[in-house]
């Protein structure tokens, strides 16, 4: 069993998005899949509500996170994706110490660029080398290219999936659904899907992307 976990001690970033995504995606390769959310305010466990298909979605403290995460393994699942709160050290670094993938969400934007600093310095004292996900970025815009080299100049490294600006991102959670439920060949899904390969690939899991989505074995 793999973990990847969703961090940001920005709020807004994206993490919930992302880690719901990814999450579906997984599902939707044949990976057994659970959420575990350690926000307070609990909206990836709503959004779990609200829908009846997997993945599991199950709220915890943060000081717990290991039993969920034993007790998932217990249940055969493949992968859990964490998502977190903003704001949050403790439980943010707990996080972080269990996860095999760390995902830092950041908006391509001066006040997100300069906030990442605090998360950077969180995985150093977790000994752990995540990887910035550029969030929210605006399609055609010079603010990717930007963001990243001075993302770069700072020593992060950053995921080769950007995961643009787009409707269907926010429209599809709405009732508990996402991208790649909601509008699977747009190109939402088509992100949230390379954006899982990408990282089912750095920790060793094997996925399959279903014939049919943009890129997959049709293609
Ligand atoms: N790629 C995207 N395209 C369009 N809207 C997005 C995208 N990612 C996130 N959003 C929207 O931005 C808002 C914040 O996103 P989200 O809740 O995922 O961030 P978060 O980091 O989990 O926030 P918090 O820190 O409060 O937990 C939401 O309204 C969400 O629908
Ligand atoms: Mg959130």
């Amino acid at each position: 069993m793999k973990t990847i976990a969703v961090i940001s001690q920005k709020g807004g970033s994206g993490k919930t998005t992302i880690a719901l995504h990814l999450a579906v995606a997984a599902t939707e390769a044949g990976l057994a899949t659970a959420v575990v959310d350690l926000d307070p305010q609990a909206s990836a466990t709503k959004w779990g509500d609200t829908r009846e298909q997997p993945p599991d979605v199950v709220s915890a403290q943060a000081e717990r996170l290991q039993e969920m995460l034993d007790a998932a393994r217990d249940n055969g699942a493949d992968l859990v994706v964490v998502d977190t709160a903003p704001n949050a050290d403790r439980a943010s670094l707990l996080a972080m110490r269990a996860a095999d993938l760390i995902l830092i969400p950041c908006r391509p934007a001066r006040f997100d660029l300069e906030a990442i600093a605090a998360t950077l310095e969180l995985s150093e004292i977790a000994r752990k080398e995540p990887f910035v996900v550029l969030s929210c970025a605006p399609v055609r815009s010079a603010l990717v290219g930007e963001a990243s080299s001075d993302l770069e100049g700072r020593g992060a490294r950053i995921a080769p999936v950007v995961i643009h600006q787009r409707v269907a991102y926010s429209h599809a959670v709405i009732d508990g659904r996402t991208a790649t439920e909601f509008e699977p060949e747009g190109k939402a899904a088509e992100e949230a899907w390379d954006l899982l390969m990408w990282a089912c690939g750095r920790v060793g899991l094997s996925a399959r992307r279903p014939v049919g989505t943009v890129g997959g074995d049709d293609e």
